[in-house]
């Protein structure tokens, strides 16, 4: 490990004082993520074992080289001397130079002092609780939506608003002595319709909800065409849908996607946030391709935009005197792309700033219509250093776990809904997922377990190719009865060249965790971190080592085992909602031959 200082800490759990010793321990993955966290989060631990030492392993890259890091090198300031106050105080001691102190006062910040700026009350608020509203009876209010459903009867008419914060809508009366009546009247209030509606919240005489609107003024704010209106109120198909995507998230089913892949987003920044993961910015346009799979979309300014010059002749692209694209008049001087992962790049921060995440929009120009893929989705790479692929598993475990178990605990209606809708039993399947241990097999078991399996596969099993999406459901539905199964070691040559290479020489230290449904979920590994063998598979590859230099310093320079993985957030909101097509959990799918809206 060039460059690197490692050896064991003893952390004392009452201050945020660190003292290194030089023998060595294992470490769990928690464990690693406290001794690497910031010190901030090593004395917010103090008050759960007051007094006790724990041994703990810390490693860092040597001061000088990374001095973000704070250069944890030497002994640190000895616990006893100091009382833990609400100011958080770190004296962290450079190689022989300078004391460098970082303090910081942790006042909360009193509620009252963000500015209120919301003046509507959403029906998830009213109808929220146990009480699905009792406790707001009486209550003067407001309601702003779009009408769901407006049924006239004898004396009183039935407005059904939703406003998109909750599967549930709210049920206004309007008697026919209400202000703004006149709009009922004259067949104004449609479905699609948005309409604010003032009132008093009453209990409610129907059993299908708990409380109801008693309205006092109805106003219509937008009205709608109710012929031409695509989404009435029947079971429309999810193909229907796409082709009026920009009116989809007004049915259930996309609200409820909506708001739970906004609750998956949130609980994955909150996790790795915990974990004292910084989140990085990969870039969207790259002169390099992670995968080497070439599925990349050209950047390119050579042709001039549709807007300029729909008619261009090819003559206008600048080539050079072989007749080649002349790519050195293009806007970046060079071949540019929208990015396939940002993993490369995370990897340069995941070595100087030990555990790092990307979030962000991922493009491929892969031809697959199917369930599974898009042209442009969302993917989460985290990259951890001192890290090796073990590490890396227990992350993703720990990760998905996570995020599921925030979504069974907080969207509780939506899946509900799902549950009754969508998927049957979804939410049993998810709590399984919370509970129980993932199945970890390798390549070659994976293999020998489907040959032997009595189903016709379409795609023939044989050790050296890549696993199908029907292997791949066969392994986690059918062999594995529903658990998430993580598939290691695969052969080299189906894998991306910055994989670790065992020492059979011929698989590396690959993973995919593969869930029912979906199919593979995740895919990561060790990255290979010895300089000689990345650049003997580049060359082995056919690539084109020069454009790796970047990437290839971060094995000259303090080059540390680290490992990662990239998980497909739109295949996470499938597995968490059930929906079958990738198409219905992104607001608008580029798919190929579907780039509308
Ligand atoms: O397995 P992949 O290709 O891995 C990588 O890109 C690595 N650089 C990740 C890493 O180690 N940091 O892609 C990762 C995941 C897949 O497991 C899948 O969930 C998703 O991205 N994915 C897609 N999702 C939707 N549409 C596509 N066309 C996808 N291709 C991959
Ligand atoms: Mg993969």
């Amino acid at each position: 490990m060039a460059g690197a200082a490692a050896g064991t800490a003893h952390l004392c759990t009452r201050c945020p004082s660190l003292l290194m010793s030089s023998s060595m321990s294992t470490l769990r993955y928690a464990a690693r993520r406290l001794a690497l966290a910031p010190v901030a989060s090593l004395a917010s631990s103090s008050s759960q074992s007051r007094g006790g030492i724990s041994r703990v392993r810390l490693m860092g890259v040597l001061a000088s080289t990374r001095p973000s890091l704070g250069g944890i090198r030497t002994t640190m300031e000895p616990c006893a001397r100091r009382e833990l106050s609400s100011s958080v105080r770190a004296k962290v001691i450079e190689s022989g130079s300078a004391v460098v102190e970082e303090s910081a006062e942790v006042e909360p910040v009193p509620s009252s002092s963000v500015p209120e700026f919301k003046k509507r009350l959403r029906i998830a608020e009213i109808k929220g609780g146990e009480d699905g509203g009792l406790r707001l009876v009486g209550q003067t209010m407001t309601v702003r939506g779009w009408v769901r459903t407006c049924r006239l009867q004898k004396t009183f008419t039935f407005i059904e608003v939703n406003d998109g914060s909750a599967v549930s809508n709210i049920q206004a009366v309007v008697g026919s002595d209400v202000e703004g009546y006149d709009k009922i009247e004259a067949g104004l209030v449609n479905t699609g319709a948005s309409v604010a509606i003032e009132g008093v919240l009453v209990e409610s005489q129907g059993s299908k909800q708990k409380v109801e609107l008693k309205a006092t003024k109805l106003t219509l704010v937008g009205g709608t065409d109710p012929a031409s209106f695509p989404i009435q109120k029947k079971k429309l198909s999810r193909e229907y849908l796409r082709s009026v995507a920009h009116l989809r998230p007004r049915t259930n089913t996309f609200g409820a996607v909506a708001r739970v892949r906004t609750a998956l987003a949130f609980a994955t920044h909150q996790f790795f946030r915990e974990h004292g993961f910084v989140w990085v910015a990969s870039p969207i346009i790259t002169a390099s391709d992670c995968e080497g799979a070439g599925e990349q979309f050209c950047v390119t300014t050579l042709i001039p935009s549709s807007h300029e010059d729909p008619k261009t002749p090819l003559s206008k692209v600048p080539t050079t005197k072989d007749g080649l694209i002349d790519w050195s008049q293009d806007f970046f001087g060079k071949p540019a792309f929208l990015t396939v992962s940002g993993q490369l790049n995370g990897e340069t921060y995941a070595t100087a700033l030990c555990d790092v995440y990307t979030f962000g929009p991922t493009f491929r120009a892969e031809n697959s219509n199917t369930t599974r893929h898009l042209a442009e989705f969302w993917m989460i790479e985290p990259e951890l250093a001192f890290a090796d692929l073990k590490d890396d598993m227990a992350c993703a475990t720990a990760y998905l776990q996570y995020v599921v178990k925030y979504v069974l605990e907080n969207c509780k209606e939506d899946m509900e809904f799902f549950d009754k809708w969508v998927e049957k039993d979804i939410v049993t399947r998810l709590t399984n997922v919370v509970e129980k241990p993932f199945v970890h097999v390798t390549y070659t078991e994976a293999v020998e377990l489907l040959q032997k399996a009595k189903k016709k596969f379409e795609f023939p099993v044989k050790w050296g190719a890549d696993l199908q999406s029907e292997h791949e459901r066969y392994l986690t539905e059918v062999a594995f009865s529903g658990n998430p199964v993580i598939v290691t070691d695969y052969p080299k040559e189906i894998k991306a060249f910055y994989m670790r290479q065992n020492e059979d020489g011929k698989t590396v230290a690959a993973m995919d965790l593969l869930v029912p449904r979906v199919g593979e979920l995740i895919g990561g590994s060790q990255r290979e971190e010895r300089l000689e063998v990345l650049e003997r598979r580049i060359e082995e590859l056919g690539l084109n080592k020069e454009s790796y230099w970047w990437y290839l310093d971060l094995r000259r320079y303090g080059s540390v085992p680290h490992a990662g993985f990239g998980l497909g957030f739109e295949r996470l909101v499938q597995f968490a909602t059930g929906i079958e097509n990738i198409r219905d959990v992104i607001p608008f799918p580029r798919t190929p031959n579907s780039a509308e809206f």
